[in-house]
C-alpha cells in the first residue's frame, strides 16, 4: 500500500522509503495491530519455515553491508559463527547511534519498532539466537520503552517468547540501556557494557565477537538499520534485493545531512544512484543563500573531509574516471576511492562561513570527552590534539603547532586497541591535509618558541 505522508515531511522524489516507509507517514503508529495491517511478521512466518543456513544465503545474496560503520557485509558476518558449536549465540542490535552526524536509528526505533523486532528475529532464527539485547542509547528514554512495549505486544503474539509461532524455535530480546558514551558504539566496548562492565574495547584478534563475544560466547552484533533490512531481503528475495542500489553497492540506507544546507535531514535513497551534488542541490535544498561549498565530511564526523575544489580519480586502468565533489555517487565503495567512507551515513556540509579552525576544534573536543583511556596514544593523543586546536582557535598557537597537531595525530592511528584510535585522528589528519594553509593562517608566528610551554597549555586547556 502507498503511504502518505505528513505535511511537510514528504519524501524526496529522488528517495525510495523502504526502512523509513513508516516514518512520518501520516496516521502510523507504533502498535503491533497497525503493523499487521500491511504484512507485519509474515516474513518471521516465512523464515521459520526455512532452514536457517538459507536465510543467511539470502542475506548473502543480497550483499547487504552493515549501515553501523565499516560497511561489512552482513551475511558474510553471520557466515563466521562457528560450526558445531555447544555455547549460546548471542545477537546484538547495535542502538547506541553515537556517530556525529548520525540520527536515523532512533527514528525507527521511535516509529516503527516492530520492523526492528522482526528482523531482529529473522536474523536470530537464523544465526541459531536464542537470546538478543538491543543496546540503546541512554539519551532515547522514549526509544526504550517503544522497544519495551513492543517487544511485550510481540511476546503475547507469539511472535517472540518459548516456541515462536510453534516452530520450536524459542526467543527472548531484552532492551539494555547504555550510559551514553560514544565507545558503547564499538562493538567490544558495548560487548563489556553489556557485561556489566567499564567498556574498555577488547583487542582484535583473538576477540572478533562472531568467536568471541559477549560472554566470551559467539555473538553477532549489527546495526539497527541493517536488522531492519533483512525482514526486506526476506520478503522479496536476495537476489532481487540486490538489484536496489549498485553493484556491491546494493539496497537502499538513509543518509542523515546535518550543516550548511537549506534542509537537512534524513533521506533513504538507494546506494549510489545520487550523487552528493543531487544529495545536497536537490534533495536538501541547496546551500544558504549566498555561501559556496567548503568541505563535506561524509559519513559521520570520524569520516575523512573532502574539500570541495577537489578532483578525484577513481577506478583503476581503463576504468579510471576523475570526480569532482559534486560527481561522487553517495555509496561505499566511491567514497572509500576518494579517500573517505561512506561510514554511518552523517553527511555533514560545511560552508565558506565555517572556519575550519573551529569545525576541527568542535570534532577534537568531542574524542577528547570520549577516548576511554585504555590505550596511551589515544587517551593522550585526543587531548592533545584538542588542546593544540583549543590554542589555535583563540589565536594562541604558533604555525609550528599546526605540525606538532599533524605529528601527534599521525602516532595514534594504527596503534591502538580499537578503531576509536583512526576514528579521532583521521579528522585532524585529513584537515590538515586539506586545509593547511587555513589553519595556519590562524596562528600567530610571533608565538613561535613558546610552543607548548606549560602555562600556555594550561590556559588553553581552560578554554573548553
Ligand atoms: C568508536 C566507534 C563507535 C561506533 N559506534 C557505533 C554506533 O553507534 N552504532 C553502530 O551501529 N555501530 C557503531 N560502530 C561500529 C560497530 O563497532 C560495529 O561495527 C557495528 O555495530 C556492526 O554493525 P553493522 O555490521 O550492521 O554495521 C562504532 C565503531 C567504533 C570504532
Ligand atoms: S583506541 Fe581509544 S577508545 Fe579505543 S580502546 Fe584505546 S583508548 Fe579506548
Amino acid at each position: 500500500m502507498s503511504a502518505i505522508y505528513q505535511e511537510g515531511k514528504e519524501p524526496h522524489p529522488k528517495e525510495r522509503r523502504i526502512v523509513f516507509k513508516n516514518v512520518d507517514r501520516e496516521g502510523w503508529d507504533t502498535s503491533l495491530a497497525m503493523y499487521e495491517t500491511e504484512g507485519g511478521y509474515d516474513q518471521l512466518k516465512k523464515a521459520v519455515g526455512m532452514e536457517p543456513g538459507a536465510i543467511t544465503d539470502e542475506v548473502k545474496k543480497a550483499g547487504l553491508r552493515g549501515r553501523g560503520g565499516a560497511g561489512f557485509p552482513a551475511g558474510v558476518k553471520w557466515g563466521f559463527l562457528p560450526q558445531n558449536n555447544d555455547k549460546p549465540v548471542y545477537l546484538i542490535c547495535n542502538a547506541d547511534e553515537s556517530e556525529p552526524g548520525t540520527f536515523k536509528d532512533r527514528y525507527i526505533i521511535h516509529q516503527d519498532p516492530h520492523q526492528l523486532i522482526e528482523g531482529m528475529a529473522i536474523a536470530c532464527f537464523a544465526v541459531g539466537a536464542n537470546l538478543a539485547y538491543i543496546y540503546i542509547r541512554e539519551e532515547f528514554p522514549e526509544g526504550a520503552q517503544t522497544l519495551e512495549k513492543a517487544i511485550e505486544e510481540a511476546h503475547e503474539k507469539g511472535y517472540l517468547g518459548k516456541n515462536v509461532l510453534g516452530s520450536g524455535f524459542d526467543l527472548e530480546i531484552y532492551v539494555h540501556r547504555g550510559a551514553g558514551a560514544y565507545i558503547c558504539g564499538e562493538e567490544t566496548g558495548l560487548i563489556e557494557s553489556l557485561e556489566g562492565k567499564r567498556p574498555y574495547p577488547r583487542i582484535k584478534p583473538p576477540y572478533f565477537p562472531a568467536a568471541m563475544g559477549l560472554y566470551l560466547c559467539p555473538t553477532i552484533v549489527n546495526n539497527v538499520e541493517t536488522l531492519c533490512h533483512v525482514k526486506h531481503i526476506l520478503e522479496v528475495g536476495g537476489e532481487e534485493w540486490s538489484k536496489i542500489g549498485t553493484p556491491n553497492n546494493t539496497g537502499t540506507r538513509i543518509l542523515c545531512v546535518s550543516g550548511d544546507v537549506k534542509k537537512p535531514g534524513y533521506y533513504e535513497v538507494e546506494v549510489g544512484t545520487v550523487t552528493m551534488g543531487e544529495l545536497i542541490n536537490d534533495i536538501c535544498g541547496g546551500l544558504n543563500e549566498g555561501r559556496s561549498l567548503k568541505a563535506v565530511i561524509p559519513g559521520g564526523s570520524s569520516a575523512k573531509v573532502l574539500r570541495a575544489d577537489e578532483v578525484f580519480t577513481v577506478g583503476r586502468g581503463d576504468d579510471a574516471r576523475k570526480l569532482t565533489i559534486w560527481d561522487i555517487p553517495m555509496d561505499f565503495d566511491t567514497l572509500a576511492a576518494c579517500g573517505s567512507m561512506a561510514g554511518s551515513g552523517g553527511v555533514i556540509v560545511i560552508d565558506d562561513s565555517r572556519s575550519i579552525s573551529w569545525v576541527l576544534n568542535n570534532i577534537n573536543n568531542f574524542y577528547a570527552h570520549e577516548s576511554c583511556g585504555q590505550c596511551t596514544p589515544c587517551r593522550e593523543g585526543s587531548l592533545w590534539m584538542k588542546k593544540i586546536t583549543d590554542r589555535v582557535v583563540a589565536g594562541k598557537a604558533s604555525p609550528s603547532d599546526i605540525d606538532t597537531l599533524d605529528n601527534v595525530a599521525r602516532n595514534i592511528d594504527g596503534r591502538t586497541i580499537c578503531a576509536f584510535g583512526e576514528a579521532c585522528s583521521w579528522p585532524t589528519e585529513s584537515f590538515i591535509d586539506k586545509f593547511r594553509d587555513e589553519l595556519v593562517s590562524d596562528t600567530n608566528p610571533e608565538l613561535e618558541g613558546e610552543l607548548l610551554n606549560a602555562e600556555a597549555v594550561t590556559a588553553a586547556a581552560n578554554l573548553g
